[in-house]
C-alpha cells in the first residue's frame, strides 16, 4: 500500500494517563489505532517513550514529524514497513522513537490493509502469520491485586479460565464474575476491571475462586504472580513475610495441589532463570508456566528460555516489542518451542479491540482482557465475540 497520511494525536487511556492514538491513510481509506500501557512492566520491554511528568507529546512528535516524513508517500507492505520503521529507531528497545510511537503506527497499518482487502483484521493477521485462526479461552481477571490494587492481595491476578466457543465461554465467565460481585458487594475495582478484595490469608482468594469455578463447566483458576513486584534482596516478600524461590516454589505447589490450577504467570523475578526452570520441571505437565515479563514478547528471549526450558507458555503483548510483525514473531518462536501462547492487553487500556484480532487471527491458547467492571475490557470482549459471527458467516 501507498501511505497518503499518517497522523497521532494524544487520548487517555483507562488510568486517565496520556497514550496516542494514530490514523494512517491510503488509497481514501483510513484506519485508527491507539496503543495500551503497563504498570507492572518487564525491564528488558520496548521503552514507552514517556516525559517526565508523563506525556507522550515527544512520542506524538515522532510519529508526525521524522515516522511520517519516513513513510508518506511511499509504498510498503507490511513486515517492510514495520522493518522500515526498527531501522529509523534504530536502537536495539526503540528507546529513541518510542515504542509507544511505532506500535501505532504499525497496528493502524495492519488495520488499513485488512480494511483494503475487504477482510477482517483477524482474517489478516491470519494470513500474515500463517497461522490457524481460532477462539482463544478466556483469562479473565477477576479478582486484582499487586500494583494494580495497592497490594491489597500479593498476587497481582487471579483469574478465572474459560474454555469453549466465545459466546459460551464469555456467557459462563459474566455469570461467574457477576457471582463473585454478590460475593465481593462493595468492594473497589482494580485497574483491570476485576474486583479488588483485600484478604490476609494467603488461600483465601483460592478458595473462594475454587467455588467459583465448581459451579461452571470448562474453568479452572489461575494467577499472575508478576513475581519481580515483590521480589527485593533476594527475598519475596508476600503478606508480611519473605520467602527465597524454593519457599516460593513450595507455596505454588501446594497450592497446585489443592486447588483446579490452569497456569501460573511470572512466578519468580524476571531475572531468575534457573528457578522459572525447576519450577517449570517440577509442575509443568501438570499446569502452564507463562513467561511475561521473563520474556518480554521478545523473540531473542523466547529462544533463551527454550534452551533454558524455563516455562512452556508465553505471554504476547504487542507494545513490550513495539511492532506487529515482531509480536508475531514471537507467537512463531513459542510455537516453534511446542509451547502455547495467551495474548494480552496491558493494565492501562484503549477502547482498541486489536488485541481481541491478534488473538483469535493467531489461533492463541488464550487472551487476558481483564474483569468486566471496565469499558476498555469490555469492549475487548465484544470484539471477541463480534469476530466469532464473522468467522461463522463465511
Ligand atoms: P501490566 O500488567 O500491563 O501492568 O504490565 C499485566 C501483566 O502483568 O500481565
Ligand atoms: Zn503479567
Amino acid at each position: 500500500m501507498r501511505i497518503d497520511r499518517l497522523e497521532a494525536v494524544m487520548i487517555t487511556d483507562s488510568r486517565g494517563k496520556p497514550t496516542l492514538e494514530t490514523t494512517i491513510s491510503a488509497n481514501a481509506l483510513s484506519a485508527t489505532a491507539s496503543v495500551p500501557s503497563g504498570k507492572s512492566t518487564g525491564i528488558h520491554e520496548a521503552v514507552e517513550l514517556r516525559g517526565p511528568d508523563g506525556n507522550v507529546a515527544e512520542a506524538i512528535a515522532n510519529v508526525n514529524g521524522e515516522i511520517a516524513r519516513a513513510i508518506v508517500g511511499k509504498r510498503f507492505s507490511l513486515d517492510e514497513l514495520d522493518a522500515a520503521l526498527i531501522k529509523l529507531d534504530g536502537t536495539p528497545n526503540k528507546s529513541r522513537l518510542g515504542a509507544n510511537a511505532i506500535l501505532s503506527v504499525s497496528i493502524a497499518a495492519q488495520r488499513l490493509l485488512a480494511m483494503l482487502e475487504d477482510i477482517p483484521l483477524w482474517k489478516a493477521i491470519e494470513k500474515r502469520a500463517g497461522t490457524t485462526a481460532g477462539a482463544p479461552r478466556l483469562f479473565m481477571n477477576v479478582m486484582n491485586g499487586g500494583v494494580h490494587a495497592d497490594f491489597k492481595l500479593p498476587f497481582q491476578e487471579y483469574l478465572v479460565v474459560v474454555d469453549g466457543t466465545t459466546r459460551e465461554a464469555f456467557a459462563t465467565a459474566k455469570e461467574a464474575f457477576e457471582k463473585l460481585g454478590e460475593r465481593l458487594d462493595g468492594v473497589p475495582m482494580g485497574d483491570e476491571g476485576g474486583y479488588a478484595p483485600a484478604f490476609d490469608q494467603l488461600e483465601e482468594p483460592f478458595e473462594i475462586l475454587a467455588e467459583l469455578v465448581a459451579q461452571f463447566p470448562h474453568t479452572s483458576i489461575a494467577i499472575d504472580a508478576a513475581a519481580s513486584e515483590f521480589y527485593r534482596d533476594g527475598q519475596y516478600h508476600i503478606l508480611d513475610a519473605s520467602y527465597s524461590a524454593d519457599d516460593l516454589a513450595r507455596i505454588y505447589s501446594g497450592l497446585v495441589e489443592k486447588f483446579p490450577f490452569h497456569s501460573i504467570e511470572d512466578p519468580f523475578d524476571e531475572e531468575s532463570a534457573g528457578d522459572f526452570t525447576r519450577f517449570t520441571a517440577s509442575v509443568g505437565e501438570k499446569i502452564l508456566v507463562i513467561g511475561d515479563d521473563f520474556t518480554v514478547t521478545n523473540p531473542d528471549r523466547i529462544l533463551k528460555a527454550r534452551e533454558e526450558r524455563a516455562i512452556n507458555a508465553v505471554l504476547i503483548k504487542p507494545n513490550q516489542i513495539g511492532t506487529v510483525k515482531e509480536a508475531i514473531e514471537a507467537v512463531r518462536a513459542t510455537s516453534a518451542a511446542g509451547w502455547k501462547s495467551v495474548a494480552s492487553h496491558r493494565s492501562g487500556e484503549t477502547n482498541d479491540t486489536f488485541i481481541a484480532d491478534f488473538a483469535y487471527g493467531v489461533g492463541a491458547h488464550g487472551i487476558k482482557a481483564g474483569g468486566l467492571g471496565q469499558k476498555e475490557r469490555m469492549e475487548k470482549y465484544y470484539r471477541l465475540l463480534a469476530i466469532e459471527r464473522e468467522a461463522e458467516h463465511k
